[in-house]
């Protein structure tokens, strides 16, 4: 039995490794037609530093089992975590309230923080809230009468059970199976994003697999870590780019950065910054809307934001939300990521109680991971590069959200600019899978446009610390987006992994429109930013 492999560091090294492997692959009776590897060598074409047959062969044949691990050392954990786990939500119900004043909503907020209650997703429309079914009662004392629940998700349990990657009757997992299945795997490459976006993946495996694209395409592709999580885990970006033109080479690197997985639990979020870093990574030099992106812009891609959290989520509790940090409460554990940047923390109105879902923190920056992204981007900007666009993938509730999330009372100056990109980004998805997201600013809670007027309503959650606001003041990432994908509560952050790559579609369509909306103005829109830049500086 031999264990997944992890370091692919240089070509030479999955050669040794690979190589090695081979002898098994072809035992289990993948005899690949010679059309299969016609796909192959026109990737080849586009890579002048690799176009030896054999290599392609073997990558070919065993990037699969790079990725996932061989077959039979594969089997013994799987991917589930141990069936007793089951239990932690055998009691559990989503419920839905449809707020409709701000009363409602303080009331709400102000039970949620009493109860420590997991909200699920606040929009104008609903709040979705995980609860005991035995605590619905005590809920309800504690809000207006007309604030009445219908249960949306009957049985958390079962629905937490059905997002792990389901087993086939033989008890090897779906991609264990299709490694021997050798007619499904047309060429390495759509074989491996077949395979890898059929279900939602461990970090093991994203790690593995970011690996295998930095050796197949060394020539677009950096894997860098960005630093540590707060168990030592690395928190692992690829850099995507092309060609530079001459000015651009020498100008600043503008750079377009796509985060997932902040949240734990988020697992849409994760597995789309991966479709999104496969579809731009396999398209350069064949798609021209694409190879004209990566030729103008660096893209990063940091799909696990938060590793410890996300693999929390795989090992022990598939709804954790927050990182794994010690906090002060020994049996509360974890900060969430988003009230953790400095931009808009404001400690009176931000949760204090590290038992909340939603506790950034005690003072800004002590989340270690978002202390490391920041300290990552400014040194980034210290050495040439300029983040133009920031998206911080997230789910569920289908919006698009712009800066400021700390507060309404203050309109960000290139605000139409933000809007009208917002309205394309949602609109391009829907032309692409006709789902329909919201666009509105960060900093509305359940009620929506009440929040400008006064001050004094609490939210359902404080907006103040988040990632977008501070990449979008500290580092004039001018287009900075949340996006909230799929869907709109009927799995929640449990939706099911067939929702994967149509997801990863709508957003990679929406990706596209924001290339082509940065390349009309030529990602450089003059003006506002830079006024306000002199304004803040004198
Ligand atoms: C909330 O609103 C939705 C749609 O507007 C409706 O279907 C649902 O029954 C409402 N729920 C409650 C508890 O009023
Ligand atoms: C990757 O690193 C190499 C060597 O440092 C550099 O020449 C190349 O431009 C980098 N590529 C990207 C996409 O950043
Ligand atoms: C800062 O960025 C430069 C250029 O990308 C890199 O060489 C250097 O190692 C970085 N420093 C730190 C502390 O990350
Ligand atoms: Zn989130």
């Amino acid at each position: 039995m031999r264990s997944p492999v992890r370091t692919l560091a240089t070509l030479p090294a999955v050669a040794l490794v690979l190589a090695a492997t081979f002898p098994t692959i072809s035992g289990a009776g993948i005899q690949p037609s010679q059309s299969q590897y016609e796909g192959a060598d026109a990737r080849a074409a586009a890579e002048p530093t690799r176009h030896t047959f054999p290599l392609l062969k073997w990558l070919r044949d065993t990037a699969v089992e790079v990725v996932f691990g061989t077959p039979s050392a594969g089997t013994k954990g799987g991917s589930r975590p141990d069936p007793a786990l089951e239990s932690r939500y055998r009691n559990d119900v989503v419920v839905r309230f449809n707020v409709t004043n701000s009363e409602e909503e303080a009331a709400l907020a102000s039970a949620a923080g009493q109860m420590f209650l997991d909200v699920w997703a606040f929009t104008p429309q609903y709040v979705d809230v995980r609860l005991g079914k035995d605590d619905v009662s005590a809920l309800l004392t504690l809000l207006p009468k007309a604030l009445q629940p219908s249960v949306l998700i009957p049985d958390v349990a079962a629905a937490v059970w059905a997002t792990y990657p389901s087993t086939t009757a033989t008890g090897k997992s779906r991609f264990e199976s299709t490694v021997v299945d050798a007619a499904k795997l047309k060429t390495s490459l759509d074989g491996v994003g077949n395979i890898f976006f059929e279900d939602y993946q461990t970090l093991t495996v994203i790690t593995s697999w970011m690996r295998l694209l930095e050796a197949m395409f060394p020539s677009i592709v950096n894997m860098t870590t960005i630093g540590k999580s707060y168990e030592g885990r690395d928190v692992y970006a690829l850099r995507v780019g092309g060609r530079k033109s001459e000015g651009e080479a020498s100008g600043p690197r503008k750079t377009i950065l796509i985060t997932g997985g902040l949240h734990g639990r988020e697992w849409i979020s994760t597995s789309t910054a991966n479709y999104l870093l496969w579809s731009v990574i396999t398209s350069y030099d064949k798609e021209p809307m694409i190879t004209k992106l990566l030729d103008h812009f660096d893209m990063v891609f940091i799909p696990v934001l938060n590793p410890d959290g996300y693999e929390y989520t795989w090992q022990s509790d598939r709804l954790w939300r927050k990182s794994r940090q010690q906090t002060k409460m020994r049996f509360c554990r974890g900060l969430d990521l988003d009230h953790a940047f400095s931009y808009g923390w404001d400690a009176r109105k931000l949760q204090t109680d590290p038992c909340s879902e939603s506790y950034g923190g005690d003072e800004p920056f002590q989340a270690v991971e978002a202390s490391n992204l920041a300290k990552w981007a400014k040194n980034e900007t210290d050495h040439g590069a300029r983040f133009v666009a920031f998206l911080d993938l997230h789910s569920y509730a289908q919006e698009v959200l712009y800066p400021y999330s700390y507060t309404c009372s203050v309109d960000p100056p290139n605000r139409e600019n933000l809007e009208e990109l917002a309205v394309g980004l949602a609109k391009a998805i829907r032309i692409s899978s006709g789902e329909l997201y919201t666009v509105m600013s960060a900093c509305e809670g359940a009620v929506a446009r009440t929040y400008s007027a006064s001050e004094s309503f609490p939210r359902i959650e404080a907006g103040g610390g988040s990632a977008i606001d501070w990449f979008y003041h500290e580092l004039h990432a001018r287009y900075s987006y949340q996006i909230k994908l799929r869907d709109t509560g009927s799995y929640g952050f449990l939706l099911p992994s067939d929702h994967i790559v149509p997801t990863g579609e709508e957003m990679l369509n929406a990706l596209k429109y924001l290339g082509d909306f940065l390349l009309g103005n030529n990602g450089i829109e003059r003006g506002v930013f830079h006024k306000d830049l002199k304004r803040r500086r004198r």
